[in-house]
């Protein structure tokens, strides 16, 4: 089963309830938010109030991929805005698995992300806490940017790892997917696409979103 999770980054703004009911009646498993600082990425997105909003909004879980420096000091202000997914970078959080641990304790599912330099060994003793591993698949701040192919690699890892030990995490990818690198993506091993400019700027979203599933 092949989850599709669109990245309201690239939507609309001064449209976007429309553009939330739009991958509503397309069947969307998550909306993806892309949250960032400015300071862990050379940019600046959204907010916790907009998440409040959008979740008041609408029935698709929220997958929020928090791309902030010190993450841990608003994990409980993004579950209380209504995130269904907590995510955060391992290359912000110095005690991963206590920021874990505060994620689950919300009763949002915890994510950990990996940029695209960093090993999938990084993620070894947290393996058995995450509900999510999301692996970028390119640099963290812009949408349109071109899939690093050398990602694949910690995808295959984590699949395989996940089978031999039994683990229950969910596999997600990030950055540049599109007909052909979802289709890599899932070959390695992927579960969840999370997809921005393929989908929002796509001539007929419903045919993209099964071409995606498939
Ligand atoms: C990038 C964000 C992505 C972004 C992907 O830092 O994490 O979610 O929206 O955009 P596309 O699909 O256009 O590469
Ligand atoms: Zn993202």
């Amino acid at each position: 089963m092949t989850l599709i999770a669109p990245s309201l980054l690239a939507a609309d703004y001064l449209k976007l309830g429309e553009e939330i009911k739009r991958m509503e009646s397309a069947g969307v498993d998550y909306l993806h938010i892309d949250v960032m600082d400015g300071h862990f990425v050379p940019n600046l997105t959204f907010g916790i109030d907009m998440v409040a909003q959008i979740a008041k909004s609408t029935t698709v879980p929220l997958d929020v991929h928090l791309m902030l420096a010190e993450p841990e000091r608003y994990i409980e202000a993004f579950a209380n805005a209504g995130a269904a997914i907590i995510s955060v970078h391992i290359e912000a959080c110095t005690h991963i698995h206590a920021t874990l641990k505060a994620i689950k304790k919300t009763g949002a599912k915890a994510g950990v992300v990996l940029n695209p330099g960093t090993p999938a060994e990084a993620l070894n003793a947290v393996l058995s806490e995450a509900d999510l591993i999301l692996q970028m698949t390119v640099n963290p701040g812009f949408g349109g940017q071109s899939f690093i192919p050398e990602t694949l690699e910690n995808i295959e890892k984590l699949a395989t790892w996940r089978t031999e030990n039994n683990y229950n995490y969910l596999i997600e990818v990030d950055g540049g997917i599109n007909q052909e690198t979802a289709e890599l993506a899932k070959k390695a091993g992927t579960d969840v696409l999370v997809a921005g400019s393929y989908l929002f700027h796509s001539p007929n979203l419903e045919i993209a979103i099964t071409d995606m599933r498939r």
